[in-house]
């Protein structure tokens, strides 16, 4: 009889304390979230695993994650991508997209596709068939295309809800999407009591405006075409938050409910080159990026050319007349724009090369890849065969054709003026040259 009662004491104070632990993480996990944002990653899935400032990657993604899960075991960890998040050029891209998708599926990541990502179409479905991939013009929730501006709702919030808004805009990309600002405020005029972080490819116009709407908004959240990232900035009760660098950067936002209204405290950080990275996802990415870089090479060896018309000679070739324009071309990031493309990984990716380097598929790169490499003179002069006595009247024409690489895209900021003053070389002097002024010496 006694041993009865004993256990059935046992028994009550058992379930008594089960019923208090789960009281209390219901408690905690209602005060205790955060938010693990990345964006603007566009597929590199090894940003910069380079020699000059190892940074981002989705496996130290992993280890900062797992490293915030276990500062505090009790609080949700909510990972977010923000848009673009595939890459749409060069042979690889579905093999490193179907990679990148598989990652943010596997890791519970919620995902928004921006304009850039949407003219994927179908096909996205085949990168990412997560639950959750929202904002856009049109996304996926459950197998459902769903609605631009979706709403996560988060499983918390008794006395106020507290809503992720998925909203994106136009920007660079060719894809026309519905105005930001109405968007917004059709979907808080449907819950105005509510708070809200809203995130996507935002200007900093429209964040400016968004936050001078009459409601709780806590974060902005934006990857914004070229843009680098920020430290947060708070306007008036709004973090406002750039991440840029395809996904080198990270935005850790703590949410809490306090005193009757919710509170965010974000902070942004290098995906650092001294963190190391999960080794399983190591792997994953080694493999997949050697596959590009298979992929890459075989369509590279199909834009072998033969030369026509005239041919390209190479930089240094003119630099043994041209000495003062040579030096000048030296300094700049003309001369080292194929290099440049290592930092990414793509240094073999026939779609970048076509404007890092010179006369590309057209009897220069990559058939003399070592002749070539860098933005060459004859990428805005004349091919150099026959020259001199050639035409150099030829050679100044057209060579103000800045544009076939300066695109809206690749180079928002060009101003041809500006940018033309920045490679200016003609010295009009050349060494060991026949002038009309050493021809009338003579
Ligand atoms: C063997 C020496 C030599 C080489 C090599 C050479 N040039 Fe010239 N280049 C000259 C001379 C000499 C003139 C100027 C003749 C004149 O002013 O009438 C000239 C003129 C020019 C001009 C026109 C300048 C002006 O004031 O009108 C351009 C542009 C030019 N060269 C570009 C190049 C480029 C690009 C290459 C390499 C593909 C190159 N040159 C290779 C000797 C050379
Ligand atoms: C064949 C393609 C191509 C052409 C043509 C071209 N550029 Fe560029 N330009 C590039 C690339 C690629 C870069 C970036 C190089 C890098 O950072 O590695 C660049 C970078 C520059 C920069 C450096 C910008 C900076 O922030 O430092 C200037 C300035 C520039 N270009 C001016 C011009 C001008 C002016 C013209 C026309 C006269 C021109 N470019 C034509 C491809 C091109
Ligand atoms: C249509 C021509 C074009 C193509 C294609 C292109 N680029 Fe560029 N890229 C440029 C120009 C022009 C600049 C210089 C922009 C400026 O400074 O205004 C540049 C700059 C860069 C820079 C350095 C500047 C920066 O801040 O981003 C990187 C890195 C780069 N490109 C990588 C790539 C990669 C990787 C690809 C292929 C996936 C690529 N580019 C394809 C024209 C191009
Ligand atoms: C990004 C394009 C670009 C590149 C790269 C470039 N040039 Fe030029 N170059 C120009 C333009 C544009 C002019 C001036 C024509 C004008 O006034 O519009 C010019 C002018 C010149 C002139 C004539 C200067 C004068 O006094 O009239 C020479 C010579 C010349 N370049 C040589 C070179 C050599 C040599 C290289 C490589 C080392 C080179 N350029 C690389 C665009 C380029």
């Amino acid at each position: 009889m006694r041993r009865h009662v004993k256990m059935l004491i046992f028994a009550a104070a058992v379930i008594g304390m089960l019923a208090i632990l789960l009281l209390f993480q219901a408690l905690r996990s209602e005060n205790e979230v955060a938010l693990f944002v990345t964006g603007g990653a566009e597929g590199f899935l090894e940003p910069c695993g380079c020699r000059t400032s190892p940074a981002g990657g989705i496996s130290r993604r992993v280890t900062l994650i797992e490293g915030a899960r276990a500062e505090n075991p009790s609080r949700k960890i909510i990972p977010v991508e923000l848009p673009p998040l595939f890459m749409d050029r060069g042979p690889a891209k579905d093999v490193i997209n179907r990679a990148f998708g598989e990652f943010l599926e596997s890791r519970g990541y919620f995902v928004s596709p921006g304009p850039g990502d949407l003219q994927f179409g179908e096909k996205l479905r085949q990168y990412y068939r997560g639950d959750y991939c929202l904002a856009g013009e049109a996304g996926f929730r459950d197998g459902e295309v769903v609605e631009l501006g979706g709403f996560k709702h988060l499983p918390f919030g008794k006395k106020g809800r507290l809503r992720l808004l998925f909203i994106s805009e136009t920007g660079l990309s060719e894809r026309k999407l519905p105005d930001p600002l109405t968007l917004f405020r059709e979907k808080i005029r449907e819950a105005p009591d509510d708070a809200y972080i809203v995130m996507g490819n935002l200007s900093p116009v429209t964040i400016q405006e968004m936050v001078k709407e009459k409601v709780r908004l806590l974060a902005a959240v934006s990857v914004w075409g070229h843009m680098v990232t920020s430290l947060p900035q708070k306007a008036d009760n709004t973090w406002a938050i750039f991440l840029g660098d395809k996904g080198r950067r990270y935005v850790l936002i703590e949410i809490g409910y306090f005193d009757g209204r919710w509170e965010a405290w974000p902070r942004t950080e290098y995906i650092g080159k001294d963190l190391k990275g999960d080794p399983t996802v190591d792997r994953s990415v080694e493999e997949t990026l050697k596959k590009a870089a298979e992929m890459n090479a075989a369509e590279l060896g199909r834009k072998l050319s033969a030369p026509s018309g005239k041919a390209f000679t190479g930089s240094a070739s003119c630099g043994r007349c041209h000495a003062k324009e040579y030096a000048v071309w030296k300094q700049t990031r003309h001369s080292s724009a194929t290099a440049t493309l290592e930092i990414d990984h793509q240094e073999g990716n026939p779609e970048c090369l076509v404007c890092h380097t010179t006369a590309f598929g057209k009897g220069g790169y990559p058939d003399r890849k070592e002749l070539f490499e860098g933005v060459g003179c004859e990428s805005c002069h004349e091919p150099g065969e026959g020259h001199p006595p050639g035409p150099q009247a030829a050679m100044k024409q057209g060579s103000r054709n800045c544009g076939s690489c300066h695109t809206r895209r690749d180079s928002p900021n060009f101003n041809e003026e500006i940018y033309f003053r920045m490679i200016e070389h003609g010295s009009g002097r050349k060494e060991g040259a026949v002038t009309p002024e050493t021809r009338s010496e003579k």
